[in-house]
């Protein structure tokens, strides 16, 4: 394809009113990333200028959001989305070529379609291109008014359209291509005189086409990929949409996802192949997850690492790493910083805290490791708590290697085990275990023979 200057310009300056949220529209995310974000990547590709982002409500909290890799326009009063064009007209005037305007709040665009776009602005000479779509229900949208031959004739907004035109299934994706030259000299000739008293970009359509510039409408099949987000429900429903096509692309590589319907996974999530997944997996953010593991239901799995040949079922790990053939849960709870090793056992009700399990080791039931490192092949029974706060500061409780610690054991930080080492159950340990000795640390069992007997011969 012959390239031109492309910008892009996206804006993303209202309020979202219809979402009812102190967060600004295009900061809302879905399956792990923001709206914007997805919009960003739909245009980078095609760029030969950095994007001109047009920010107002939140202008702030946007820009620190998106960072350097955009240039940005505020608009400080949002006097519609042709105002908002024009506020980036400095940006763009010198440029002798495209501009791709784009509202941020269509997540679902793909970066395919911006180009086919672009090349059918280019191929016909076109002074601009809408892209549109035929809705099942148009409401809300603008509608595409064509003429006798089928031309687009103008862009007619819902709160200004008359009965026959509300009736056009043809909508507006508020997603254009235009030649930059053509499109300045429009913005110029814009008024408000509409329903909402908004300077509107649609007019700009017609206001080429009576300036005898030709114009041209790009129909796309898929509706989704031009869905306006602008309320909390048409949110949901992008998501949906989203997660979707994230599953296929997932299954399409290797992947069993034994139900897409009812499996959560962000955009930003890599899986090796031939690993399994059950209904009610919450997979976020930077998360990798290796081949031929198994995720039986419900686990929310968040920036971590889980290596090949891992099972999880039913529980919780964030900002963790686990190692080759291990198994976690049911019902285990991972936190920031643990780092689990290979075929490692970590089991029910098990808490492990910025902590380091070597390989081999079982952790296998109700037990919170906090602050530790276990080396490899410990045992660690059941209950086993490591009391690592003292009420004001955190310590660290270090185990060796091939250490066998008993049920009921409280090992109070900091404190060490060395390894080869034996700790009885019900134990308290608060001073160094030395190597291959065996530590109990409770009272000694007192028996009374006949008490009972006595006591009831007493009643
Ligand atoms: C807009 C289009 C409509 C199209 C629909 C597709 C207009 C007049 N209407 O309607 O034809 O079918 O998108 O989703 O263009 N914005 C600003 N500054 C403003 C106003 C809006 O930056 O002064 C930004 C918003 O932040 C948003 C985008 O422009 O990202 C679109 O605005 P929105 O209010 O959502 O327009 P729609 O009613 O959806
Ligand atoms: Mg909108």
């Amino acid at each position: 394809m012959r390239m031109e200057s492309i910008i892009p310009i996206i804006i993303a300056a209202g309020e979202g009113t219809r979402m009812k949220s102190d967060t600004p529209k295009v900061l809302h995310t879905l399956c792990g990333k923001t709206m914007i974000e997805y919009v960003l990547k739909a245009v980078e590709d095609i760029s030969t200028y950095k994007p001109v982002v047009v920010v107002g409500h939140g202008a702030d909290r946007v820009k620190e959001y998106i960072g350097s890799r955009v240039e940005y326009v505020l608009q400080k009063q949002q006097l519609g989305t042709g105002h908002a064009v024009m506020m980036a007209e400095d940006h763009i005037s010198g440029i002798n070529g495209y501009a791709i305007v784009i509202a941020g709040d269509t997540p679902l665009i793909t970066a395919d379609t911006i180009k086919k776009l672009y090349k059918h602005t280019v191929d016909n000479d076109y002074a601009a291109t809408v892209l549109t779509s035929d809705a099942e229900n148009p409401f809300g949208y603008g509608r595409i008014v064509r003429n006798a031959d089928n031309n687009v004739e103008k862009i007619v907004e819902q709160k200004d359209a008359d009965e026959s035109e509300l009736k056009i299934k043809e909508v507006n994706s508020s997603i254009y291509c235009f030649n930059i030259k053509y499109l300045i000299e429009s913005l110029g000739k814009l008024n408000n005189n509409n329903a909402q008293h908004e300077y509107y970009l649609t007019d700009v359509i017609s206001i080429l086409i009576n300036n005898g510039h030709k114009v041209g409408a790009l129909t796309t099949g898929d509706f989704t990929e031009i869905m306006g987000v602008n309320t909390k429900v048409q949110l949901a429903e992008a998501a949906h949409i989203m997660r979707r096509r994230i599953n296929d692309r997932l299954m399409l590589s290797g992947v069993t996802i034994i139900d897409p319907e009812n499996t959560y996974i962000d955009d930003t999530v890599e899986i090796g192949k031939d690993t399994v997944i059950y209904p009610g997996n919450v997979l976020e953010g930077k998360t990798l997850i290796g081949s031929r593991c198994v995720l039986y239901p419900n686990n929310r799995i968040k920036d971590s690492e889980v290596c090949d040949n891992v099972n999880i079922q039913s529980s919780v790990i964030m900002s963790s790493f686990i190692d080759e053939q291990t198994t976690v849960g049911p019902f285990a709870y991972l936190r920031p910083g643990s780092k689990i090793g290979r075929h490692v056992r970590i089991g029910d009700f098990v808490e492990i805290k910025n902590s380091t399990i070597d390989d081999e080791s079982k952790v296998s039931h109700l037990t919170y490791v906090g602050d530790g490192n276990i080396g490899k092949k410990c045992n660690i029974g059941c209950g086993v708590v490591f009391s690592n706060y003292d009420g004001k500061k955190k310590y660290r409780t270090n185990v060796g290697n091939n250490v066998f610690v008993g049920c009921n054991t409280n090992l109070v930080a900091p404190v060490e085990v060395k390894d080869g080492s034996y700790i009885a159950a019900g134990s308290t340990v608060t001073d160094t275990v030395p190597e291959d000795s065996l530590c109990i640390a409770r009272s000694r069992q007192v028996i009374k023979e006949g008490w009972a007997a006595k006591r009831k011969s007493e009643d």
